[in-house]
């Protein structure tokens, strides 16, 4: 039996998905969640479709285990391309994604349509945000670009938020989407809302979506949908109680973290999944 005082269990590649956990926080302060990085394998975006839903159903599995009463999947690649691995294994437990949501929120906020997407390559090339706004715009004229922006991971694992070359690489990416008119752009990937602001700047007249955002508005209303959320009096003053699980622990994971999610993690525990 499903209950209002389980956590939520949230999962990404890596360090990334605290940006969906921040969003998470702000808008279900009053509730506790499982946080899974499996920071020993990131990047998931690099890999094949096969081995990104091997590394899911390990996770899947350990989110489970923790007795959590929804899995938020916070990866755009895991969503995009083992959301069904997930959905078939958590059973009764409700599973959200970064995708369906997003791609909602992307085709309201655009008024010209012409709509652009950035993720990792696997998200890139998996289809799965077109597929969604293609069947979302029906008959109705949409125009999609989508492009993946693979070093943008790597700046954000390096804290470069400001650094000239991170400008540089982003004129690079955006320049079709430019040129193209898109007025909105879906952050297909964990990491680029800590890029917003070069985002941004590079291209000032497209709407950003926040995938993150988006997903932790919907697990609000599911949520509150199935009377599934947690009616404790509120404290604002502790810091949400979030159990942080990693398969590694990287040199600069700490820095990361508050970087991310705007807050010290405290005590992540490590454990180890069977390659
Ligand atoms: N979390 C991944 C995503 O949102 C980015 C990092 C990776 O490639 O694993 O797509």
């Amino acid at each position: 039996m499903i209950n209002k005082n389980q956590p939520i269990g949230v999962f990404d590649s890596g360090m990334g998905g605290l940006t969906v956990l921040k969003q998470l926080v702000r808008f279900l302060p009053n509730e506790s969640f499982v946080y899974l990085g499996d920071t020993a394998r990131v990047p998931y975006g690099n890999k094949s479709p096969e081995i990104i839903r091997k590394y899911t159903e390990d996770a899947t599995k350990f989110l489970l285990s923790k007795d959590v009463k929804m899995i938020v999947i916070a990866c755009n690649t895991v969503s995009s391309i083992a959301l069904d691995t997930v959905k078939a294994i958590a059973g009764e437990i409700q599973v959200v994604g970064m995708i369906d949501f997003s791609a909602i929120a992307a085709y309201r906020s655009s008024r010209n349509k012409n709509i652009g997407v950035i993720g990792t390559k696997a998200t890139i090339s998996s289809n799965n945000y077109e597929i969604h706004l293609k069947h979302i715009a029906g008959d109705s004229p949409i125009k999609l670009y989508s492009r993946a922006c693979p070093l943008f991971v790597p700046i954000v694992e390096e804290l470069m938020f400001d650094h000239p070359a991170t400008k540089l690489i982003a004129e690079d990416y955006l320049k079709e989407f430019k040129e193209n008119n898109v007025d909105t752009l879906i952050l297909g990937c964990t990491h680029y809302p800590a890029l917003s602001k070069v985002i941004a700047d590079t291209i000032p007249e497209a709407t950003l979506i926040d995938t993150g955002e988006q997903s932790a508005i919907q697990v609000l209303r599911m949520l509150a949908e199935k009377h599934l959320l947690n009616e404790d009096k509120i404290d604002f003053s502790v810091i949400p109680k979030i159990d942080f699980f990693l398969t590694d622990f990287s040199a600069n994971f700490r820095k990361l973290a508050e970087n991310l999610l705007g807050f010290e993690i405290n005590n992540p525990k490590l454990i180890e999944f069977l390659t």
